[in-house]
């Protein structure tokens, strides 16, 4: 994950985090990620871990999927909203690349003392960490929570004091269907840029719009969540599948169209944030 944060918020583009939510999705993330030769970050979300298998078995499916696949381009697992220090240490054991520790609806002192923990264990382990300053908004895995503008010395003092890799600034975006317009902070994402030198990460990004999203990336977004987007196709997909064909029952036959909805989600949002061709140009990933 070093390479991949470090290159992109160098040169300014940023690497989209797909999060999964079966084995349809992982095989698109890297079947197209390869095609579009782009790096790209397998986002798994603390809440459903456990219904996808657990860590172990996650990590398991991970390798054996990029090596079966023939998977060239920089790929990472990445747990997505670690619910607690422990969640944290058990995926980094089992052997995930990167972590998320979520810790932005603690008080800042104890954010700050977490996320500390977290980052020594996984630096000691070769892996990087991601931490979270206000609050997301909308709803993510069933659970809603409100939105919450990041405090720029909370987020500093974050920084500052815990040596972590990249910091998720909640600054306007939300999890699920935006309600209106999204409304980025983009005044306080520029003076956050000049107070502080690690990537910015970007949540809640489907429904956001290109001009935005290209706005954030140059502020040093370098990794940009999606799921929402992905999950429409999808389930649009297999909507229309099943409509259509009523008598349908066959499971291979219903997930085919949805598929392909979500490779050619995953090739519009590689190009959208400018990863597209990008792993050509980059060192390998670990
Ligand atoms: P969306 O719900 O907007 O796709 O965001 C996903 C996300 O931020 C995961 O952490």
């Amino acid at each position: 994950m070093y390479n991949i944060l470090d290159d992109a918020f160098e040169k300014r583009y940023a690497v989209p985090q797909f999060n999964m939510n079966g084995l349809i999705w992982l095989e698109s993330i890297l079947k197209t990620a390869e095609k579009c030769k782009a790096p790209v970050i397998v986002g798994t979300t603390d809440k459903i871990v456990d219904k996808l298998g657990g860590f172990e078995l996650l990590v398991s499916v991970f390798k054996i999927m990029k090596k079966d696949l023939g998977i060239t381009v920089p790929a990472v697992l990445h747990l997505d909203h670690g619910q607690t220090v422990e969640r944290c240490k058990e995926a980094i054991d089992a052997g995930y690349d990167s972590v998320m520790y979520d810790g932005s609806k603690l008080p800042i002192e104890e954010n700050v003392k977490n996320t500390r923990e977290v980052v020594e264990y996984a630096h000691h382990h070769g892996v990087t960490v991601e931490a979270e300053v206000g609050s997301v908004g909308g709803t993510e895995d069933g659970i809603y929570s409100d939105l919450a503008y990041a405090d720029q010395n909370e987020c500093i003092q974050l920084v500052k004091e815990t040596g972590v890799d990249s910091l998720a600034p909640a600054l306007g975006s939300v999890h699920g269907k935006y309600k209106g317009e999204p409304n980025l902070g983009f005044d306080e994402m520029a003076s956050l840029r000049e107070a502080t030198d690690v990537p910015f990460v970007l949540h809640g990004a489907s429904g956001i719009s290109d001009a935005d999203l290209q706005k954030a990336i140059s502020y040093g977004h370098a990794k940009i969540n999606y799921n929402t987007e992905l999950n429409i196709a999808w389930s649009d997909a297999v909507r229309k599948v099943l409509t259509e064909n009523q008598e349908l029952y066959a499971p291979m036959e219903i997930f085919e169209p949805s598929k392909k909805a979500l490779d050619e989600v995953i090739e519009t949002v590689i190009k959208r944030t400018n990863a597209y061709q990008k792993s050509a140009e980059q060192v390998t990933s670990k």
